[in-house]
């Protein structure tokens, strides 16, 4: 069996480290792993993989794959992958959804807090050595999370992480996904489907969103729904860009009818220095670093490695992805 790894990107933190495949190696006998760290290493071995270990795969590289029986993503979101000949297909695909999880949420945490309290704006006049203690109480002021209402976009493994802790700190949790009866996580008073998102938006504080990009989240939250929102709520997006619309967003923050935003994603990544996302006020941004842990790739790793053992053995596989569904 060939297994074809291929996880290369301009970003350090995206690239497959030579030690993790190395364990691989060891751990499984009988199974040749190519490590292709280009575009063409990875087309030149595509024709022979029977499994692939890659977050991303263009239309002729899958055509290229003929014995493909199965791909694994290192990562949750696998929208870009999705294109009509992969779907159409029998390849069995599975993702990374949980690991990043706990991460998120904590990130969620960190940033609404930040913004409530002013933090971005506290770290640019320490940069400055002015003592800021009237301007940062000045309007609006510096918030507490305390009895704050939270609604989650996207209830699965991040937006359940987030809703646990957000309601251990006594903020009230609603949410909309698109099985609204699916089993809940603690902590969450009310769980509705899509179509009840304006209402949501309506009466949160902060908004989560925390659904994948697909047919049905693509600009998810444009003028309407930004419109909806109280003006003093902040929105969180750590999914991907393309669920919010940019120049709607950008739009709101400058003529003060959204409290604030905090991006962790971006529709075009890097985000263009030109963006006037950058110098909005209430805008905090950070460079798509919210499920980052030391030891993620050990997790990826090893989640992989237990599918790659269940897929020896015949066994069903975990987090396998409803590729019509888009996650
Ligand atoms: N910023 C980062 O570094 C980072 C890291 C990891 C993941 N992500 C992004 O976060 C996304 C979510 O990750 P996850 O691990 O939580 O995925 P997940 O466990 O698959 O959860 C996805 C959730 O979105 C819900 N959903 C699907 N379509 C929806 C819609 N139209 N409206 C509202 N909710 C909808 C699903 O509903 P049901 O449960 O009812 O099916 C599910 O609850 C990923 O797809 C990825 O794009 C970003």
């Amino acid at each position: 069996m060939i297994v074809l790894v291929s996880i290369f990107s301009p970003v350090a933190l995206w690239n497959a480290p030579d030690a993790h495949v190395a364990r691989l190696r060891e751990r499984f006998d009988g199974v040749r792993f190519v490590h292709a760290r280009d575009r063409a290493a990875t087309l030149a071995a595509a024709p022979d993989s029977d499994v692939m270990f890659t977050g991303e795969l263009d239309a002729e590289t899958f055509a290229a794959a003929r014995r493909l029986r199965w791909l694994h993503s290192p990562a949750a979101g696998v929208g870009g992958m999705l294109f009509p000949e992969m779907v159409r297909s029998p390849v069995v695909m599975t993702n990374s959804r949980g690991i990043h999880a706990d991460t998120m949420a904590e990130h969620v945490l960190a940033v609404w807090l930040a913004l409530l309290r002013r933090l971005p704006l506290a770290v640019r006049r320490q940069a400055e050595r002015r003592w800021s203690q009237d301007e940062l109480s000045a309007p609006p002021g510096i918030r507490t999370i305390a009895g704050r209402r939270m609604g989650v976009v996207g209830l699965g493994a991040i937006g359940g992480a987030v809703a646990r802790r957000a309601a251990a700190l006594g903020v009230e949790v609603h949410a909309v996904r698109r099985r609204p009866d699916a089993p809940r996580p603690e902590g969450v008073r009310s769980v509705s489907p899509p179509a009840a998102l304006l209402d949501l938006l309506r009466t949160s504080d902060v908004v989560v969103l925390a659904a994948p990009q697909t047919a049905e989240t693509r600009s998810l939250i444009g003028r309407a729904q930004l419109a909806a929102m109280k003006p003093d709520a902040i929105l969180i997006n750590v999914a991907r860009g393309r669920l919010v619309d940019e120049a709607a967003l950008a739009e709101a923050l400058a003529e003060g009818r959204l409290g604030g935003a905090a991006l962790d994603v971006t529709a075009h990544e890097p985000l263009d220095p030109a963006s006037p996302l950058w110098d909005l006020p209430g805008v905090l941004i950070t460079p798509h670093v919210a499920g980052m842990r030391p030891d993620l790739w050990d997790a990826v790793t090893e989640l992989f490695a237990e599918n790659l053992r269940r897929f020896r053995a015949g066994e069903p596989l975990l987090n396998v992805v409803d590729k019509l569904a888009g996650y």
